[in-house]
């Protein structure tokens, strides 16, 4: 059983994560090599706590408990007592690796080390320490307290038994749990690529602007946001190299290819609502353009991103990186999706989605289109996903 939380890195994720573990009851030490972000950490807690009394979600003894329950320390050792070390510092495998071999001199041999890291290889973090058996990926999504899912992935050298004491211990923190292979992307940012790629490949063609793609896949497809909109929220600059690290991870498979497009707007410091100005002016006063009216078109665009992320869903279940629940699961509770991408191809049928990536390979050419073997299985078998 899991009581004692080290958190390690009290930026953005650390501290939302500390927040979940302390809610939940554990008694949490959160880290960082920086005393500036820990007393940033520690206010911007008594904010968030205090809005929720405001609003009636929490009261007074219970902010008190929370806050009661996460201490603060400027030195590593001071969370060498936990039961289960939660990494979430800067994204960069060479300091995670140093900090992870100093980190284990102080921890007693059954504690379990996670890393929240969204594009490095657990095995690679693994390799590093002494037990690599105990280490594991935990992959929260931001803001972690309001995101119901979270990633477990277990690297080749994980033990099974620690598999199943952080399963249990997120799902105790009230979270859903999804395990995922130690592959690029882990499911959400692999299955989500096609979301923004397929957007704007279909942009660069000259098909439609980027009020029309995103009024498609929000009128016709129920998504909260468009493509578009959701990547000036993201940052340019953020999804762009998610996308460039994810397409480099995978050896230059056509299907992840960055565009040209979100390069230059970031080049340009066009970031989106950060900067001012994204795909959209946000500046005040201005005005968001006007999708063109056009029912066929915007089906046309729908049905394009939609069956490319089912493709890309069936691909991950066929390559075994998760279950078909947990796939669903991810993209409806890690990124909103209005329907598990699974149970959408069961919805549209097997053959409406075989036959449309088979006709956009017909037009292209592209590898990019090719269809899942196991969707073409699962036609001539007659099968569904659910
Ligand atoms: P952040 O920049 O907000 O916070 C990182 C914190 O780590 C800073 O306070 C910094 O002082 C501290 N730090 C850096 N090096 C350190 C070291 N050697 N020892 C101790 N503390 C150190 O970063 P953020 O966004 O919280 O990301 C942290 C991790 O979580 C990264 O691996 C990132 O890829 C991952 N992640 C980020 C998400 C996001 O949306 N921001 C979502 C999911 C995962």
């Amino acid at each position: 059983m899991i009581k004692k939380v080290g958190i390690i890195g009290s930026g953005t994720m650390g501290s939302g994560i500390a927040q979940v573990a302390a809610t939940s009851g554990c008694t949490v030490c959160v880290y960082d090599m920086n005393q500036g972000a820990l007393e940033k950490s520690k206010s911007n807690l008594e904010k968030v706590l205090s809005r929720l009394v405001e609003k009636g979600r929490i009261d007074e003894d219970e902010k008190n408990r929370i806050q009661g329950n996460i201490n603060y320390a400027y030195k590593l050792e001071s969370i060498g007592d936990a039961d289960l070390i939660i990494e979430a510092i800067v994204e960069n495998l060479e300091i995670k690796q140093k900090v992870f071999v100093q980190l284990e001199g102080y921890l007693s041999k059954d504690a379990v080390i996670a890393s929240n890291t969204s594009s490095l290889s657990i095995a690679s973090i693994a390799a590093a320490c002494k037990i690599p058996e105990r280490v594991i990926g935990i992959h929260f999504f931001n803001p972690a307290p309001l995101m119901k899912l979270v990633e477990v992935i277990p690297a080749v050298q994980t033990n099974p038994a620690v598999l199943e004491k952080v399963v249990t211990t997120i799902k105790n923190w009230g979270k859903t749990v999804a395990v995922a292979k130690d592959t690029p992307g882990f499911i959400v940012n692999r299955v989500a690529r096609p979301f923004y790629g397929e957007s704007l490949r279909i942009y660069e063609e000259g098909l439609a602007d980027f009020a029309t793609i995103d009024h498609a896949l929000k009128s016709l497809g129920g998504f909260r946001m468009g493509p578009f909109e959701l990547m000036d929220f993201i940052g340019n600059d953020v999804n762009y190299t998610v996308t460039e690290t994810v397409f480099t991870a995978f050896y230059y498979d056509p299907r992840y290819k960055p565009s040209f497009t979100q390069k230059r707007f970031s080049e340009a410091g066009y970031l989106g609502r950060k900067s001012g100005r994204g795909y959209y002016d946000y500046t005040e006063g201005s005005v968001k353009p006007i999708p063109k009216e056009d029912d066929a078109l915007a089906k046309t665009i729908f049905d394009r991103v939609l069956v490319m992320l089912i493709n890309e869903a069936a691909d991950a279940l066929f390559l075994n990186i998760a279950s078909a629940e947990d796939i669903d699961n991810a993209m409806t509770k890690g990124v909103n999706y209005p329907k598990g991408l699974l149970a959408w191809a069961d919805e549209k049928g097997i053959d409406w989605c075989v036959d449309a990536l088979d006709n956009l390979y017909d037009e292209y050419h592209e590898d990019r289109y090719r269809c899942s073997p196991l969707l073409r299985k699962m036609n001539k078998e007659n099968k569904t996903f659910f």
